[in-house]
């Protein structure tokens, strides 16, 4: 018998994904954003995110289902995005997954949009390692997490008691007058700068730091150190480098992020790092955590760009491991939760 056909629907933030997976295949992968309509504001408009959803939805998973050549009649499950994320944007989701699970009468699996960033990579390298521990970097969150065999196990190691990656990478950019979201320009610019002509903060890495939180992040020091050199520079009548400020900066986040998440393979004794989320797209990330991977003997699974930010298949590849592990479906009065927790993989709950 065949893998089931998954449908996958993610809707935190400002992307409305659809995804559709067969085992560790991905057939579809559609996504329509609402990024340019926030832009303006330098940040995710709540209000406007969730209009965007409603209105790209539909078309979205006709889209999707267009390209795996599929009807929504094959379907045998869905999968969609129950938390963290904002709630009206959630709800858009959740809502449309309540619908197509009743009238094909096929079960819904509410999922955590966190591991998804995780489990998406079964879709480009195969099934994960039995224990695999993860980075993972989005715009929202920071965290290492340990990802064992049975995926509804997922434990946290540590996470940013401040800025989450992403949201230093936005951040600095706007002080730099890069367009949002700025991770992407920001590595853009880098490209041309000197990674060491200045040298900004790491985050808890003092030896106390490493000592009682070796595996937690903090990212709002760098974020301070930078304005206060941007304002100082202006005040001698100093001409900023971009791509310079730009280098050193995004060089002192992926040095703490793969430094940290190197020694959590060392400590627990896992020799697998899965990087996953928004920030996994860094070009510097993904060069710096393979040549620190190979050194290490550690073995490097980080997904191609397109699937690091969000999207559907993500959330579909979670729902398909989720069924090929005898998982029970989520009850259709599942709630979302805009804060839920990194170990709840998937919902038990009714609302
Ligand atoms: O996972 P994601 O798409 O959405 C959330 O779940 O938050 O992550 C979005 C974050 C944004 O902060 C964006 O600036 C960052 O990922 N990002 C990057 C890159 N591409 C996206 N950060 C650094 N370098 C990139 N190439
Ligand atoms: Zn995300």
């Amino acid at each position: 018998m065949s893998d089931p056909l998954i449908l996958g629907i993610e809707s935190s933030c400002d992307e409305t994904g659809v995804g559709i997976v067969r085992g560790t295949t991905l057939l579809a992968d559609a996504v329509a954003s609402s990024v340019d309509e926030h832009a303006r504001f330098g940040g995710v408009v709540p209000e406007v995110a969730s209009r965007a959803h409603v209105e790209a939805m539909v078309p979205t998973i006709k889209r999707a289902c267009a390209a795996a050549g599929v009807s929504l009649t094959d379907l045998d499950a869905i999968a969609v995005t129950a938390g963290p994320g904002l709630s009206g944007a959630l709800l858009i989701g959740t809502s449309t997954a309540k619908a197509l699970s009743t009238t094909l009468d096929i079960p819904v699996f509410a999922v955590n949009h966190l591991a998804g960033h995780v489990v998406v990579d079964e879709l480009e390298h195969g099934p994960l390692p039995a224990a695999a521990v993860g980075l993972l970097v989005s715009g929202g969150h920071s965290s290492l997490l340990m990802v064992g065999d049975d995926v509804q196990v997922v434990t946290s190691l540590g996470a940013t008691i401040d800025d989450a990656a992403g949201e230093a990478f936005d951040k600095i950019a706007r002080l730099l007058d890069l367009p949002f979201p700025g991770g992407p320009w920001i590595d853009r610019e880098a490209l041309q700068g000197d990674p060491k002509s200045i040298d900004f903060p790491r985050g808890l890495t003092a030896s106390r730091d490493l000592q009682e939180r070796p595996y937690d992040f903090s990212f709002s020091g760098v974020k301070t150190a930078v304005a206060r050199w941007i304002k100082q520079q202006q005040q001698l009548g100093n001409d900023i480098s971009v791509p310079d400020v730009a280098a050193s900066f995004q060089e002192a986040v992926v040095d703490v992020l793969t430094r940290k998440a190197i020694t959590a393979c060392k400590d627990t004794g896992i020799d697998h790092l899965v990087i996953g989320g928004g920030v996994a797209a860094n070009s510097r990330l993904r060069a710096l955590a393979a040549e620190r991977c190979a050194a290490a003997g550690i073995n490097l699974r980080i997904p191609r760009p397109q699937l690091c930010t969000d999207n559907g298949a993500m959330i579909a590849a979670l729902g398909s491991k989720l069924m090929r592990q005898g998982a029970q479906p989520s009850p259709l009065g599942f709630p979302t939760l805009s804060v839920l927790p990194v170990s709840t993989v998937l919902m038990h709950e009714q609302g």
